[in-house]
């Protein structure tokens, strides 16, 4: 098991690829405390990773707001006495449209929940991180922050900004032996796909796989199996690099 022994975060957790990384991350061994915003979401991760025989506890919380934060680590810590791995997983987008089109409260939504996130979980679990000299954040953004679509501009934006944190945040914090990296998923089958497409139609899924050279969408399985690599020791020397789970699409 390559995660035996570690506490991890998971935020947004109660669906899509932090289900698929909660669960997977549970089946290595970890223990997982499972956040999302929806309580009954979380809750029903939690449940089904302890029914498999796993460890895991939900925790509902925002993560752009910073009480909800110093709450899920607080929680992580008097749980299972330690945390090795946040995974800033939980993000949002305004639905496929034209840039004018987004509102300013859209607009500050996604930023506050891609970007802020990153300087609110830094905030509460670097101290604990550096008391010990270790610890590892896995941030998933998307090819959206490298390989824009069009229709999706202050969502690209957020994710693009999302990449620049992360490896900011490794280039500081590898003096303390905190490792920071990040997943770049292309298009997946998650609850968000529908708002990335603009309307889930079988014409606009065979639009957007035709972009993807190995001719499918992502799978929370695709990103769950890159974040257990950067979760454990194995990954001990790499930090600030950014992997590509999209079957080609940025080539
Ligand atoms: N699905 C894709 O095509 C795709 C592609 C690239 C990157 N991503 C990224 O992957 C991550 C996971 O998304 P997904 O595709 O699994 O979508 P999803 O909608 O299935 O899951 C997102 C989860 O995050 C939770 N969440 C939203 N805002 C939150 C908040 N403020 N605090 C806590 N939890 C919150 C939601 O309740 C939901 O359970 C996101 O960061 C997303 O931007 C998705």
């Amino acid at each position: 098991m390559r995660l035996q022994g570690k506490v991890a975060i998971v935020t947004g957790g109660g669906s899509g690829f932090g289900e698929g990384i909660s669960k997977r991350f549970a089946l290595e061994g970890a223990k997982v405390v499972v956040n999302d915003l929806v309580d009954t979401a979380a809750g029903r991760v939690a449940r089904e990773i302890v029914a498999a025989g796993g460890a895991a506890h939900a925790v509902a919380g925002d993560v752009s707001k910073d009480a909800d934060v110093s709450r899920i680590v607080a929680t992580a810590l008097a749980a299972y006495g330690d945390l090795h791995v946040v995974v800033n997983n939980a993000g949002t987008t305004h639905r496929n449209k034209p840039m004018l089109e987004v509102a300013e409260e859209e607009f500050d939504r996604i930023y506050r929940v891609n970007v802020k996130s990153l300087y609110l979980t830094a905030k509460h679990a670097v101290p604990h991180f550096r008391a010990k000299r270790n610890g590892v954040f896995v941030t998933i953004a998307s090819t959206a922050g490298v390989r824009p679509r069009p229709g999706l501009t202050w969502y690209n934006g957020s994710k693009g900004a999302a990449i620049v944190t992360s490896r900011s945040m490794a280039a500081e914090l590898a003096k303390d032996n905190i490792r920071v990296n990040v997943i770049n998923p292309v298009a997946g089958e998650t609850a968000m796909l529908a708002q990335f497409m603009g309307e889930d139609t079988p014409e606009m899924r065979a639009r957007f796989v035709a972009t993807i050279p190995l001719g499918r969408l992502s799978l929370p399985s695709d990103i769950a199996t890159a974040a257990v690599f950067f979760a454990s020791d194995e990954a001990a020397f790499i930090t600030g690099a950014c992997l590509e789970v999209d079957g080609g699409r940025c080539i």
